[in-house]
């Protein structure tokens, strides 16, 4: 029987078909219909989420407007020291966690469990988001680690919190900026090696 189950997997990867763990998203659209001082008016920090999920379209345009592909050499629409690109997506639901993959426009599950409750480590109803965005500076990143590198990390990870904040106003989302979570059981579920900094989560949702 388990030699059975190997040949079909080996001739289901043979045929080409995507991995299970991959999700690709639709392609972003990048017209969320709102000047960048309506959702600079708009911004503010929001602690209670519906727990309607959230249409892969907008995640799509979400993670883009996080830190997505711009140009075609491949920088990003949020600045990194020495183009580090050293900031790493998480996106944590119900039926699992996965990292963005810009340059695919994908998610590719790194767990199958629902880590919210772990992200929002007690703190009152940002539990009930349906996402969370998990940010983590790659310190790896850097061929030369110098002392600075881990403030660039924190920089860089402030420029994306900050595009996720504006992007989910375009978007009729909303997030708050987070510190809090559980650290221990992240990094082990999330996979975070020697040199992977949790840093900052955003809960996402429709606002209550
Ligand atoms: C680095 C940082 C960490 C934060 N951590 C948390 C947190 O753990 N929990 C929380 O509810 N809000 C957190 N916040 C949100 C702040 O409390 C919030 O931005 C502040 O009260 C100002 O409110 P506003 O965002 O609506 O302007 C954090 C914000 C930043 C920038």
């Amino acid at each position: 029987m388990k030699k059975f189950a190997f040949l079909i997997a080996a001739l289901l990867l043979c045929a080409g078909l995507p991995a299970q763990n991959t999700i690709k998203l639709p392609a972003p659209k990048k017209d969320a219909g709102m000047t960048l001082y309506q959702a600079l008016q708009q911004r503010a920090s929001v602690r209670q989420f519906k727990t309607d999920a959230i249409p892969e379209q907008k995640l799509s345009d979400l993670l883009w407007a996080a830190c997505g592909i711009n140009r075609e050499d491949g920088r990003l629409t949020a600045p990194t020291a020495i183009n580090s690109q050293d900031i790493r997506l998480y996106v944590c639901r119900k039926e699992g966690a996965y990292e963005y993959i810009a340059k695919d426009n994908s998610l590719v599950k790194v767990s199958g469990k629902d880590l919210r409750q772990d992200v929002a480590a007690g703190q009152g109803t940002v539990g009930e988001a349906p996402l969370f965005i998990v940010l983590v500076a790659d310190h790896n990143r850097y061929n030369r680690p110098n002392p600075r590198t881990a403030t660039y990390g924190a920089i860089d990870c402030g420029y994306v919190s900050q595009n996720i904040c504006l992007a989910c106003e375009a978007l009729g989302l909303s997030t708050v900026p987070r510190a809090m979570m559980n650290q221990d059981v992240l990094k082990k579920e999330l996979g975070l090696g020697e040199g992977m900094e949790l840093l900052i989560n955003h809960p996402v949702g429709y606002k209550k």
